[in-house]
């Protein structure tokens, strides 16, 4: 097992960010875990499913090919929205559970971000951070953010998903978002992205020292 860092937190915490630098940093591989969810609501979505439907879900979620995780239409906010709505269902999450583990395992290490990676994927982990940020703050970086793609969105709408999202990702049975025991908690709503990397190289810093 190489010295995996994993990246759990809510949406718009700051964490895809921190992974991204941290990964650039170590020269390591990214995985942002929640593209796969993403790119499951996407396809469903557009073969004119429900995200309801656990059994079409989970077929499109078997059949996952990695281009579809770079298409832009898995970064809007619908699909952020219906990537929340497939991540309930327990066979839509074991379909993609052994890629995320063969991902996390690979020397001579790797960064994941998600809401499950230092709790389900891979305990083992050696450097596990939770990130996060008040609602308002993460609902202004994802209007920011979506602004920024071409997308009309107002931030009341904005603030109104994360907090559903919150709630959705945090209830669900189903490796539900949680900060594992032993996981740093990073709360960067006071923090510039310069400050937060720092804050997050310094956690793994400190972790890697006593690998
Ligand atoms: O990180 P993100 O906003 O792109 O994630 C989109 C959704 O995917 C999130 O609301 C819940 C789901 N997800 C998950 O259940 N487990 C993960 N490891 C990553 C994402």
């Amino acid at each position: 097992m190489g010295f995996l860092i994993a990246v759990d937190g809510p949406a718009a915490s700051g964490k895809g960010t921190i992974a991204a630098k941290l990964a650039r940093l170590y020269g390591y591989p990214a995985l942002d875990s929640g593209l796969l969810y993403r790119a499951v609501g996407v396809r469903l979505l557009a073969e004119g499913g429900d995200l309801s439907d656990v059994a079409a879900a989970t077929a499109v979620a078997r059949t996952l090919d990695p281009a579809e995780l770079e298409k832009p239409e898995v970064r809007t906010r619908a699909a952020g929205e219906a990537a929340s709505r497939v991540a309930i269902h327990t066979p839509v999450r074991e379909c993609l559970r052994d890629f995320q583990r063969a991902f996390a395992a690979q020397e001579p290490g790797a960064v994941i971000d998600g809401r499950d990676i230092a709790t389900v994927i891979a305990p083992w982990a050696p450097a596990k951070l939770f990130v996060t940020a008040s609602p308002e703050v993460r609902a202004e970086r994802r209007w920011r953010q979506l602004t920024a793609q071409g997308e009309a969105v107002e931030y009341a709408d904005i603030l109104a998903d994360i907090r559903i999202r919150d709630e959705r990702d945090s209830g669900r049975s189903d490796s539900p978002m949680v900060r594992a025991d032993d996981a740093v908690l990073l709360d960067t709503s006071e923090m510039t992205i310069d400050g937060a990397f720092d804050a997050a190289r310094r956690i793994v810093e400190a972790a890697r020292a006593n690998w």
